[in-house]
């Protein structure tokens, strides 16, 4: 969405924060013992009590309120009562949200208690591209300068990036236009950023693998292979200077 008033602005706002604190929330709350389908009802009741709903169930009757994805999964990853979260564990757990009819997406990768198979290097690599991208992102920067910036710097660190996982406008649908915001340079991607333009940014920096697998479940995706991906989100209100991050309040930065 372009935000026009304040009234949509402080919609935003308040969309932003929910989601934030909620997927902050769920970071302190994960434990190794603990199912992904417990962490992601603690995320539920979260947004329960925000008033916010989830967005993925509602625009895709996602088998979750929450997506989380465990080591080789990269992303959309199911609830389990299977799946039994494990110190050093790769987590990724992307919350998004829609609360009187705006919408907020975020998400990051964090490893679970102690680093025991070395994913922070990888974890930090994300973050920290993701933190310097933002920065490029202003009025009338082409959207395929910040995938280069991103491709480019996963390269410096010896990553790959994934191609078919992009970011995206958002505010009043979880995909909106401008359309595909890809972490790789697409020299026909001819679209701008655009002042008060909402939009979701996303880096899937990734150990091997270059396109994200479906899985048996319809919905997971996973690496296929024994690479690793890790994915910070943060959804951005574009301004003529520096954005306005509206889902700051998910510490990413600290994490
Ligand atoms: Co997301
Ligand atoms: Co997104």
């Amino acid at each position: 969405m372009s935000i026009t008033t304040p009234v949509e602005l402080e919609g935003m706002q308040a969309i932003g924060q929910a989601v934030g604190m909620a997927l902050k929330k769920m970071r302190d709350y994960a434990s190794p013992g603990m199912t992904t389908r417990e962490l992601d009802e603690y995320g539920g009741e979260l947004l329960r009590q925000l008033g916010a709903r989830s967005a993925p169930k509602l625009t895709y009757g996602f088998p979750g309120w929450t997506c989380i994805s465990v080591n080789h999964q990269i992303a959309h990853g199911v609830p389990s009562d299977h799946i039994v979260l494990q110190e050093g564990d790769l987590v990724n757990i992307d919350v998004s949200a829609e609360l009187d009819g705006f919408w907020a997406d975020n998400g990051g990768s964090f490893v679970l208690g102690c680093d025991l198979h070395g994913h922070s290097a990888l974890v930090d690599a994300s973050r920290q591209i993701l933190r310097e991208a933002l920065q490029l992102i202003r009025d009338s920067v082409r959207i395929a300068h910040v995938g280069r910036f991103i491709e480019s710097e996963a390269r410096k660190r010896g990553y790959t990036v994934i191609r078919n996982l992009v970011g995206h406008g958002v505010g009043r649908s979880l995909h909106e236009p401008p359309g595909s915001i890809p972490c790789y340079y697409d020299r026909f991607l001819r679209t701008r950023f655009r002042e008060h333009a909402v939009v979701a940014v996303e880096t899937f920096i990734s150990t091997g693998a270059r396109y994200a697998q479906e899985t048996a479940d319809g919905w997971t995706l996973d690496t296929g292979d024994s690479s690793y991906v890790a994915q910070h989100e943060h959804t951005i209100l574009v301004t003529d200077g520096q954005p306005q991050i509206l889902t700051e309040a998910n510490g990413i930065w600290d994490a």
